[in-house]
């Protein structure tokens, strides 16, 4: 078969160092893929764009179905709008998935964690809708839709069933947000009941959160609507190790991308310090969605590869600094190859 055309986004920050790395472990896996690079964020206007988010990106990620995408820096409180938020919209990616598990050589306070937050990802208080009403009053609309609800929720059980998972959780506050958050809880009840096999559970969040902190392990597919999944994810991350090593898939009507859970980790970029695993797991979950949307096994080959790379080199100790090893982002890139 011939190779797969992917669309990478290096991003900004830490953005264009893991994407060195993700390029050397794919190609030392032998990764059928041809990638083809494009600008979002600040690297986009620095190159002279107008936008931050180009239409030829967009049009680039709709005509290959498939991206590979690098965190992109969203200016805090003022300036434009999130790239991020902007491409799962405009490419309609509804659905976030993002496997949080326990890795053998990365000891944390819980053993046998293994929670997938699905994360909607088009709606909520994401919209973006915010007005000043008076001087010194604001507001900001929280969109649900009945489409929205359904879909996400669907997805969540149609994963969960695919996997073999157990449980689905719904976090909500729909003691206060009766409406948006009631109807995100409703339908998830609703089309739950279309699958049996898998147990439904509703936890209105702050109380959600306890029960999460005290034993992760009760947990495992957590369905949250976008602005929860954004925080949950983070705290979830925790538990396993940290932002390092939290990888991320948005998919939806007109493709997939798949992500890094972390942002651009300002405070560390151009160092060559960042940890490239995340980014290099949801490269390995962007082979298995091409081995299983094209039925190419040489995608899985490669994605085995790489993850028997990784996850002997975490064995071994061999860690960047985060996980608290001594590494930089190139030492433990070359430690995965040696072991692929
Ligand atoms: P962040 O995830 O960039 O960083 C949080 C902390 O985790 C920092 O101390 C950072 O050094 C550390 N960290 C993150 N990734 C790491 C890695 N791979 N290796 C080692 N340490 C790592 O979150 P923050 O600081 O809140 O946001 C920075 C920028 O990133 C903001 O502009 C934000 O909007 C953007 N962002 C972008 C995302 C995306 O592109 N999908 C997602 C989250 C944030």
């Amino acid at each position: 078969m011939s190779k797969h055309q992917v669309v990478l986004i290096p991003g900004d920050g830490i953005g264009p160092e893991i994407t060195r790395a993700v390029r050397r472990v794919f190609e030392a896996a032998n990764a059928p893929i041809e990638w083809e690079e494009h600008l979002a964020g600040v690297s986009a206007m620095e190159a002279g764009n107008e936008q931050p988010l180009p239409d030829a990106t967009v049009d680039a990620v709709k005509a290959a179905g498939i991206a590979l995408k690098g965190p992109c820096t969203t200016p805090v409180g003022h300036g434009f709008t999130s790239v991020n938020v902007q491409l799962r919209k405009r490419c309609d990616l509804y659905g976030a998935i993002r496997p949080i598990r326990n890795l053998a050589g990365v000891p944390t306070r819980f053993d046998d964690v293994d929670i997938v937050v699905i994360r909607e990802n088009t709606e909520g208080l994401y919209s973006g809708i915010e007005n000043e009403v008076a001087p010194g009053v604001v507001t900001s609309l929280k969109v649900a839709t009945e489409k929205g609800c359904t879909r996400i929720a669907r997805f969540a059980f149609e994963y969960a069933r695919d996997k073999g998972r157990k449980k689905v959780t719904v976090f909500h506050k729909a003691n206060i947000m009766k409406l948006t958050d009631g109807m995100f809880m409703r339908i998830s009840e609703e089309v739950g009941k279309e699958y049996p096999g898998i147990e439904y559970e509703q936890l209105i969040i702050d109380a959600g959160c306890m029960r999460l902190v005290q034993d992760p392990t009760r947990f495992d597919v957590l369905l949250l609507e976008n602005l929860y999944g954004d925080v949950i994810s983070d705290l979830c991350a925790g538990f396993v190790g940290g932002l390092g090593v939290v990888p991320g898939a948005n998919i939806g009507t007109e493709g997939a991308i798949f992500e890094a859970v972390h942002g651009s980790a300002p405070d560390i970029a151009g160092k060559g310090v960042a940890n490239p695993l995340a980014f290099i797991m949801s490269g390995v979950m962007l082979l298995n969605y091409l081995a299983d949307q094209r039925g190419d096994e040489a995608c899985r080959a490669a994605a085995d590869r790489i993850k028997k790379g990784y996850n002997q080199a975490l064995a071994d100790g061999e860690k960047t600094g985060d996980l608290g090893g001594k590494l930089n982002t190139q030492g433990f890139v070359d430690a995965v190859i040696a072991r692929m």
